[in-house]
């Protein structure tokens, strides 16, 4: 007899991670060292020396909960996103900001509308609760925002857009996200995902948080994991008005966020110079990507974001080659798109140690003499 679970719990694909390196170094017997990981969007510089030093600090204290109310990050984000502690909701991870607004507003026979080819967690989160997924058809793999209007049906509770979007890279720009927002309805909520902002270059950067003003039914969703460099530490948060905030306070595990995490993004939020340093890195190791898949002639969209998607053909079997090359990137097939990899932007030298995989798995390094 199997065990009673629901069947909308049995019916979820389990989130695929990137490769861990040492589950590669053990599968193909590679050395870690020599292996290059570009599969998760991850800060390639670390975390900065700033929140490495704020957290050794905290590790002091770690007999004890951290603060479940997170005071000190807290006021450290109201500072800088100039909004009440009331708005704030710290999340492990923006992952549980995404997971905690499903948890708080949606319930069977409700339905969650986001964009085909938007990120994976959209969708487990609406099936976490056994709501309906309301996918609506990407334009040119990025979000149709009249569509997604129009796709809001009078049982949905909850709308997820990822601006910058992942794993398309796409970015809409403050207007077309403004216009939507205005044509949803005051009681359905808007989860506005912008875990790689501060990728954004300068003259595309808008202050989403003061929208909040004329909106309860915006969340914002914001992250440490990308260009704060803390993914491992599970830190992230949403910002929304006080109604909203409560109520997904109701449904949050009381120490969801670990006291390290708490002072190293506190550390982080404030090192404009890390934060500098990562966007430059980024800057150019996106030109350097993209300037090499056009001279490869390969199809890539252009991107907004820490990674970029290009268009490899058969991206198992250039993953599979990427692999035993000791190269992780990601494979997007279970976004719908098996002809493309997303390659997360490294330091130069893993960049350039991609490039030259890449070119061997197509067949393409120099002096090969096929295709
Ligand atoms: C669009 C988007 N939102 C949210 C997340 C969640 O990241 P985290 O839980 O590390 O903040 C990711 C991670 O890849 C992402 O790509």
């Amino acid at each position: 007899m199997s065990i009673h679970a629901p069947e909308y719990v049995r019916r979820i694909a389990p989130y695929q991670a990137g490769k861990p390196i040492s589950e590669l170094a053990r599968e193909y017997g590679l050395d870690e060292a020599s292996i290059v990981k570009l599969a998760s969007n991850e800060n390639p510089l670390g975390m900065p020396e700033s929140a490495r030093a704020a957290m050794l600090a905290a590790m002091r204290e770690l007999g004890r909960y951290p603060d479940a109310n997170g005071f000190e990050l807290k006021a450290a984000i109201a500072r800088r996103y100039r909004v009440p502690q009331e708005w704030i909701t710290l999340g492990n991870g923006s992952n549980d900001i995404l997971e905690l607004a499903a948890h708080a507003l949606l319930q069977p026979g409700q339905s969650a509308v986001y964009s085909e080819h938007s990120f994976a967690v959209y969708s487990l989160a609406t099936q976490e609760v056994g709501a309906r997924a309301i996918e609506v058809p990407a334009r040119e793999l990025g979000h149709d925002f009249d569509a997604m209007a129009a796709a809001i049906a009078p049982d949905t509770r909850l709308v997820f857009v990822a601006n910058p979007n992942n794993p398309t890279g796409t970015f809409a720009p403050a207007p077309t996200i403004e216009r939507f927002l205005d044509r949803v309805p005051a009681d359905v909520v808007v989860v506005l995902d912008e875990a790689y902002n501060e990728y954004l270059p300068p003259e595309l950067r808008f202050d989403s948080s003061q929208w909040l003003r004329g909106r309860p039914n915006l969340l914002i969703s914001r992250t440490f994991s990308k260009a704060y460099g803390l993914a491992g530490l599970r830190v992230g948060f949403g910002l929304a008005q006080a109604e909203l905030t409560d109520l997904l306070n109701r449904v949050r595990q009381p120490f969801n966020v670990n006291s390290a995490a708490q002072a190293a993004a506190a550390a982080a939020l404030v090192d404009q110079e890390f934060l500098e340093r990562s966007y430059e890195v980024n800057r150019q190791g996106l030109a350097r990507l993209q300037s090499a898949f056009d001279a490869m002639g390969l199809q890539y969209v252009p991107s907004f974001a820490n990674f970029v998607l290009v268009r490899v053909g058969d991206g198992a079997a250039v993953y599979e080659s990427l692999l035993r090359q000791g190269v992780i990137v990601r494979p997007v097939a279970g976004y719908g798109l098996p002809q493309w990899l997303r390659v997360s932007v490294g330091l130069p030298e893993e960049n350039e140690a991609f490039l030259a995989a890449l070119a061997k798995a197509l067949g393409r390094e120099r002096g090969a003499s096929g295709r």
